[in-house]
């Protein structure tokens, strides 16, 4: 008997899983709520939240990882599988969370980070300590090469994400080892099948019997590499190191692991929720052999393209701030949008997480008399979206990116700090900023910080995250951006989030499953799109400008009635800065 039960509401397409009309919330548990005052957000600080997040709609929670670890990468480091971070609690607590969510009808989602362990890990420690501990094989261990001078080299000329090598030199046992992220990361060896058992048993079904509902799966097509490590061609000739995520993204391997992890660990608990998160592959056919129902692998995935807009185009540039046209948005949502129909696969609707910055800074407007405006533009955007919803802690008050201000002390990340450092030690003198100003530059827009500050609360110290010294420093806004303020006013951005996401379910066939279609490709200012499902059509009309717009589609709203908008008054023809639309 499966300990989790399915839900089964009628809706005009394929099988409908519980998972497929819910709407997710992200905690990122850090930064949430510090029920204690010694600066971390906790679990028992998330348990008192619940009925908050249930007041605003969730039907899901989704807990970044709250597992023991260093914290070397905030949590996607994991030490033990199955014990907590004593900052964030107890198993116990995430007991009670699981219990507080199920009370309420809601669920509760983990973040199952196996890609890679900590070093801290007690498998990593046990391989680590000979070339011929048991365990050895459990990560990727590889010998020296020397180069024609005798220096001692890395097996393979790889890129790390977090800027550096993917090799770390290992004295003790005169061998390096793989790590696709930090050196504190290193990365499991998945091809070992008694090392999948481990993962299986240790990470997820310990918390499957504890009655969680799923997991969001990190990094979840790298478990497959391609083992004999080659070296990539030279693209960037100004360093040693190259980028090579060809080397391990949907290796060769990817998909019998997965399926099997299906099999083994999630089917045997019932319609567990699985979304991974799937980076470089552009071909939707290759993403549908992760998320179509019959390929048994996942529920459904995110694909990172929107959270890449404005980014430079390979890793290296990562972080150097690129401008970008709304078609680059509009492309990126149709194809994401479009590509599940007619097959059975499904998808995800998400713009913001705690690897990004703020949607409000990066795809609306931060200044003062947009910035309310704008979120609910957003949030139109979001709950007219095909695919299972997820919003990210603070988007629903429409937080934004720290202070433009704020010095690189107040950035904590690992990655951007990598990039930061790698850049000052690269001194480049064309007469142009550096790369150093032009990181700093990317930093202030597109880092991860920013979506890592304290919730806001209300305008007491520190956003009433703490009555302690938060972690990070909370933003200097919070008097003005923060729940208390806005859950008593009607036409705040909570209130609007609130009000759609009740529209999103009223009008699911639409929303939920309709079919995607853009009428306005072409148009740099405006985002117009249709959803549809049978007889039935909802017309979407967003202005992503802080200036009036002509509305060039009015004959489309012919027989149509306004749902909803984010102006209390709007003229037919011209839409006003930031404005959005929903016809029905
Ligand atoms: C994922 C996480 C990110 C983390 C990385 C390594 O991309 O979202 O926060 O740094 O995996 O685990
Ligand atoms: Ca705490």
């Amino acid at each position: 008997m499966s300990p989790h039960a399915t839900q089964d509401t009628a809706v005009p397409t394929g099988t409908n899983n519980w998972w497929k009309e819910a709407t997710v919330y992200q905690v990122y548990p850090a930064s949430f709520y510090d029920s204690n005052g010694d600066g971390w957000g906790d679990i028992p600080g998330v348990v008192k939240k619940v009925d908050y997040l249930q007041s605003l709609g969730v039907d899901v929670v989704w807990l970044s990882p709250m597992y023991d670890s260093p914290m070397h990468d905030m949590g996607y480091d994991v030490s033990d599988y199955e014990n907590v971070l004593p900052a964030y609690g107890t198993v116990q607590d995430v007991e009670s969370l699981v219990e507080a969510c199920h009370l309420r009808g809601m669920k509760l989602i983990l973040d199952l980070v196996v890609n890679h362990s900590s070093d801290q890990h007690a498998w990593f420690q046990e391989s680590r300590s000979s070339k011929d501990n048991d365990k050895r094989d459990w990560y990727f261990w590889r010998p020296p090469r020397y180069d024609e001078a005798g220096n001692r080299m890395p097996p393979s000329n790889y890129r790390g994400y977090f800027a550096g090598s993917t090799w770390t030199w290992d004295e003790k046992t005169e061998e390096y080892y793989l790590h696709l992220y930090a050196k504190e990361q290193p990365d499991l060896n998945w091809d070992n099948k008694t090392t999948r058992e481990a993962i299986y048993n240790s990470a997820v079904r310990f918390w499957l019997d504890k009655g969680v509902d799923g997991f969001r799966v990190d990094t979840v097509n790298k478990y497959s590499k391609h083992t004999s490590f080659p070296d990539v061609p030279i693209t960037d000739p100004k360093s040693y190191i190259q980028p090579a995520i060809g080397m391990w993204c949907n290796g060769p391997r990817i998909h019998e692991f997965l399926r099997e992890m299906y099999d083994e660990a999630f089917a045997p608990y019932g319609d567990v929720m699985t979304v991974g998160e799937l980076a470089n592959t552009p071909d939707p056919k290759n993403v549908l052999e992760y998320v179509g129902a019959s390929a048994k692998e996942l529920s459904m995935v995110f694909h990172l393209d929107i959270g890449h807009i404005g980014m430079g185009p390979s890793l290296e540039e990562k972080y150097i701030f690129t401008p970008w046209k709304l078609t680059k948005m509009k492309s990126i949502v149709e194809k994401w949008q479009s590509f599940i129909e007619g097959t059975d696969g499904w998808t995800t609707a998400f713009c913001e997480n705690h690897d990004n910055g703020r949607s409000v800074s990066r795809f609306g407007s931060d200044a003062p008399e947009f910035r309310e405006i704008s979120a609910k533009m957003l949030a139109l955007m979001m709950v007219t979206m095909t695919g299972t919803l997820f919003i990210y802690q603070g988007q629903e008050i429409g937080m934004i990116n720290a202070p433009r201000e704020w010095p690189i002390e107040e950035y904590k990340d690992i990655e951007g700090l990598g990039y930061y450092r790698e850049a000052e030690q690269r001194s480049e003198n064309g007469g142009g900023p550096t790369r150093k100003e032009n990181i700093m530059d990317g930093l202030r827009i597109l880092a991860r910080d920013h979506s890592r500050l304290p919730m806001q609360w209300d305008d007491s110290e520190h956003a009433g995250f703490t009555t302690g010294k938060p972690w990070m420093r909370a933003h200097d806004l919070y008097g003005e951006i923060n729940v208390k303020r806005q859950e008593n006013d009607a036409s705040s951005v909570l209130s609007f989030w609130k009000d759609v996401l009740r529209l999103r379910k009223e009008y699911r066939e639409l929303f939920i499953h309709g079919a995607f279609q853009v009428l306005d490709y072409e148009n740099q200012e405006t985002f117009c799109f249709v959803k549809s499902r049978d007889e039935k059509r909802a017309l979407v009309v967003l202005n992503f400008t802080d200036k009036s717009q002509p509305f060039t589609q009015t004959e489309k709203t012919a027989g149509m009635k306004l749902l909803v908008g984010n102006y209390s008054v709007s003229s037919l023809g011209t839409l006003k800065p930031f404005e959005g639309r929903v016809y029905m």
